[in-house]
């Protein structure tokens, strides 16, 4: 397969395992060009990408400017705390505005779940989804992935534990999408309380004692507790959380094999992993952020490809 099932990324959900593996091959040749002495190529000369940001972002947005550049797009850059949104503009018409402007992709991170898939149905450009309130996160769960498959050579058949907030998180979802989608097993780990009721019926299990979730797993994904998500107190307070679900040294040393620790971002050190983790061998974390850019160069240059046919 060469082209993408889909027009849009608007979550995992949407697109399939060869589209994954079309990506990942896709972001194995841009990994090589960035590690070039000259980082860009012109692909994308006749492009212009908008990042619309209504919600707040460092990795993700600084990434997706990055790749576009990095692929020679024409960028815009959109924050909603500095626009006309904050006099009652609506998404739609702040949107078509910025279309008018001759724009071909949209790259969106908003607090509203659909945010992406709403817009899809309005517009004509590319939309890439770049997170939907507590819904999905889908470049985050393809970096996820590309970068458990480099560490430990393929995602099928690993066993990977996603710890922490699933409620309120997007990348949760998206990550249980994509791991499943490649044959990983899946378990989650969290207080009861951060635990989607649904959550068996995506094809993963649960596991509320950390220390048995660590040693069955290969992957411990760390999350972080969501609080400004949150309108009411799930746990009693953070010393609680962290002493039954946060990852540190001594707890990694008692397990009797080496796991791998991821964690998107942002970090709260000391609350769901303390800095001897998050800053160890065991941790991948930063080349998590380093492989953003390549996967969201792919990302953008296969659906780019599908503008220009
Ligand atoms: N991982 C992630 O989405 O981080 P940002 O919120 O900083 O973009």
């Amino acid at each position: 397969m060469s082209e993408l099932s889909v027009n849009h990324l608007l979550g995992i959900k949407y697109i399939n395992e060869a589209d994954i593996d079309l990506i990942f091959k896709t972001a194995d040749h841009f990994k090589e060009v960035i590690n070039r002495p000259i980082k860009k190529v012109p692909s994308l000369r006749d492009i212009t990408i908008a990042n619309l940001f209504f919600e707040n972002s460092t990795r993700t947005k600084l990434s997706f400017e990055l790749a576009e550049k990095r692929l020679s797009a024409d960028v815009i850059n959109f924050s909603a705390a500095a626009s006309s949104v904050k006099k009652g503009e609506t998404l739609i018409d702040t949107v078509n505005n910025i279309l008018s402007m001759k724009v071909d992709m949209v790259v969106m991170r908003h607090p509203n779940p659909g945010a992406g898939v709403f817009l899809s149905k309005h517009i004509d450009a590319s939309i890439v989804n770049a997170g939907d309130g507590a819904h999905e996160h889908p470049t985050q769960a393809l970096l996820d992935s590309y970068s458990i498959r480099e560490r430990l050579g393929d995602v099928a058949g690993k066993k990977v534990v996603i710890v922490g907030d699933i409620l309120h998180s997007r990348v949760a979802l998206s990550n249980i999408y994509a791991l499943k989608l490649q044959g990983a097993q899946v378990k989650v780990c969290g207080p009861k309380t951060l635990l989607p009721k649904y959550i068996e019926s995506l094809g993963v299990t649960v596991e509320l004692d950390i220390k048995k979730a660590l040693a069955w797993c290969d992957v411990a994904n760390m999350l972080r507790v969501q609080n400004e998500r949150m309108d009411i107190s799930y746990f009693p307070t953070t010393r609680e959380y962290t002493q039954q679900f946060g990852v540190n040294k001594q707890l990694l040393d008692s397990l009797d094999k080496e796991i791998v620790i991821m964690h998107p971002g942002p970090i709260n050190r000391g609350v769901e992993i303390t800095s001897d983790v998050a800053d160890s061998e065991h941790a991948i974390i930063l080349d998590q952020v380093q492989n953003g850019v390549a996967i969201r160069m792919a990302v953008i240059y296969l659906l780019a490809s599908k503008i220009k046919q």
